[in-house]
């Protein structure tokens, strides 16, 4: 996790890396961090706090006019968030700074080989570990800084993005990533480094996304050089053109990055769609999946790999590939698969999801899956993120920055991916009938209506967390294609407003669940009218009879749900494939509002980070 930016240039670095951290403070936030240095001046600012309270601290410096600086805003991986533990950090010399995002898991030993040499350590990071390691062999080696950050970096086990600068060489910066991304931009004699492109969207088109073990040379007025870091070939950069523009990233008048994103779902749905469910021509065109649709049709069985918000994605997605392409599907954890020596058959159909398309433990069991001789399709948000580098091909969903770090447009659009994906799959199988495919594509094209519509009229679900913003727990329950959905509106309400929730099977719920229900225990039930709403009816029933609070998201017109629960909340009529693109919408809000009513920060709740890059 953590976020970095850099800046080597005739501008002033400050304004830039401190709006870019701020930009990716989304990637972790206990402390932050930069340094700032001209040929004869440099001074380091660090905070145990987020990214506005270093701006106050820098303010009460006396200015200078920098040429090169390094930012840093932090998720702890080794010490505790406090000032000697954020980044840059300082070579024993005082020549060398780095920021670093990753972790360097042999850190312990070459630590102790450091210490034999009498180097002493500040903090109780191993990035202050790779600094000195890199000096140590600047010194023995008596090589340049890049040549030296390359020959430390193949002595070290772990993942890494880093930015290192020598006050010695003020107009260079050397970068270098393995599994952590770097992006850098390209400027006029000038370049930009950001753990993805978000902090110089407004100053330069051209990027270029470093792959993993390779190491770049930024020299002021010089053409950017880029090597492998292990084999020590020199690579032609490729040059991408950025598509996403300010306003992506901007909050566009919402109190918070979470509710302009969930306000965005229709259009991220169409997004989703575009060029891909073509109504006039009664087809879905997906062209990686065509290219690769044997795959599909022959596989022994399809494997989902995710994590979080993806995982619940993908369980929907079991639910719609059983159920029209008829090929037994599991869906794994990647934590979990990656560890189990899992076992893989060559004509097994992989499809890892990812918004960020960083999750390390997402792309490690992709690594394990392809050495395997598995097939791989992502699904990903992130264009150009290392997932969906990893893969033999794949879809976007297209669902434009997420900034809020609960995952809520990433979750529908990844669903109408995998709806796309299955609907089309099943057809070409034969499974779904011409006339049934039809009425299924005239549905999907109108969601995106259908849901704009629902977010027009959402003030019931404001007054209806006044009444459960204090409880201490939460059950939401669902079945079926709505039992993902129960999972996933548990996480949302834990992870913003630090109520305890857990999703269940309806079904479930006797074997255990029900003991906790009592007056006091709010239970949110996804009651939708198709799939299995009679026996859903019985559970409400059960919740009721024990007193529950029962707050049932219905279809359109029930009146049956009505007069059992508390309160309810509908959302329109759908099949019941489609029913998981309206029923975590309302659940989505009632966080939200829960969270916003309990005084929580909506986009940055504690502890998290928005890319887990680290295991
Ligand atoms: C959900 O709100 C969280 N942000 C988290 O569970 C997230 O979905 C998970 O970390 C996976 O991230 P990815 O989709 O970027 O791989």
């Amino acid at each position: 996790m953590c976020g970095i930016v850099a800046y080597i240039g005739d501008k002033n670095p400050l304004p830039i890396i401190i709006e870019g951290l701020q930009r990716l403070e989304y990637r972790g936030y206990d402390s932050a961090g930069i340094f700032l240095s001209n040929k004869s001046e440099n001074s380091t600012t660090k905070v145990a706090a987020k990214v506005e309270d270093l701006k106050l601290e820098i303010e009460k410096k006396p200015n200078f006019k920098a040429t090169v600086g390094m930012g840093h805003t932090r998720w702890a991986t080794h010490g505790v968030p406090n000032q000697e533990n954020a980044h840059p950090h300082l070579s024993n010399s005082g020549d060398l700074f780095i920021v670093h995002n990753g972790i360097i898991e042999n850190y312990d030993v070459l630590k102790k080989e450091l210490i034999k040499r009498e180097y002493t350590f500040y903090s109780e990071t191993d990035s202050e570990v790779l600094i000195n390691l890199i000096e140590e062999t600047q010194k023995q080696e008596q090589v340049k800084l890049g040549k030296a950050v390359q020959i430390a970096l193949n002595q070290v086990v772990g993942a890494y993005g880093i930015v290192v600068f020598d006050r010695k060489k003020p107009d260079e910066l050397v970068v270098a990533r393995l599994g952590s991304p770097l992006a850098i931009g390209l400027g006029k004699d000038s370049f930009y480094v950001g753990s993805d492109a978000t902090p110089f969207l407004e100053y330069t088109r051209d990027v270029v996304y470093l792959e993993d073990s390779e190491i770049a040379i930024l020299k002021k007025g010089k053409p950017i050089k880029v090597r492998n870091i292990s084999d020590d070939i020199e690579v032609d950069p490729y040059i991408e053109k950025l598509k996403w523009n300010l306003e992506n990233i901007q909050k566009g008048g919402y109190d918070h990055f979470m509710l302009k994103e969930i306000f965005e779902q229709p259009q991220a749905i169409s997004n989703a769609l575009r060029g891909r469910l073509l109504m006039s021509e009664n087809q879905i065109q997906i062209s990686s999946l065509t290219e690769h649709e044997n795959k599909f049709l022959n596989a022994r069985r399809i494997l989902i790999i995710a994590c979080g918000t993806s995982w619940h994605a993908g369980l929907v997605g079991e639910y719609l590939f059983e159920s029209f392409l008829r090929v037994p599907v599991e869906v794994e954890y990647a934590s979990e698969f990656r560890y189990r020596n899992p076992i893989i058959f060559p004509d097994d159909v992989v499809i890892p999801i990812s918004q960020s398309g960083e999750t390390a433990d997402t792309l490690a069991a992709i690594k394990i899956a392809k050495e395997k001789g598995a097939f791989i399709f992502g699904i990903c948000n992130v264009v150009g993120s290392s997932i969906s580098r990893e893969t033999h091909g794949g879809v976007y969903t297209h669902a434009g920055p997420e900034i809020g770090v609960a995952s809520t447009k990433a979750f529908t659009t990844q669903i109408t991916v995998l709806s796309l994906m299955a609907l089309k799959l099943g057809e070409l199988k034969g499974v779904i009938g011409k006339v049934k495919f039809h009425d299924y594509l005239t549905e999907l094209s109108q969601v995106p209506d259908k849901i704009e519509c629902f977010l027009k009229n959402t003030n019931n679900i404001r007054e209806i967390a006044t009444h459960y913003h204090k409880s201490p727990n939460c059950l939401y329950l669902g079945r079926g294609y709505n039992f993902p959905v129960a999972l996933e509106g548990a996480l949302k309400l834990k992870e913003i407003s630090y109520i305890h929730a857990e999703g269940y099977p309806a079904a479930e719920m006797k074997h255990g669940p029900i003991a906790l229900i009592d007056e006091n225990m709010p239970v949110v039930v996804i009651a939708t009218k198709k799939g299995h709403y009679d026996k859903i009816v019985s559970n409400i029933q059960e919740i009721k009879s024990r007193k529950g609070k029962i707050i049932a998201i219905v279809t359109q017109g029930d009146t049956t749900v009505k007069q059992l629960a508390d309160h309810v909340i509908e959302i329109p009529e759908s099949s019941e494939c489609f029913s998981p693109l309206f029923s975590t919408l309302p659940l989505q809000l009632f966080s939200y509002h829960i969270a916003l009513m309990r005084g929580c920060n909506v986009d940055q709740p504690r502890n998290l980070a928005k890319s887990v890059t680290v295991e």
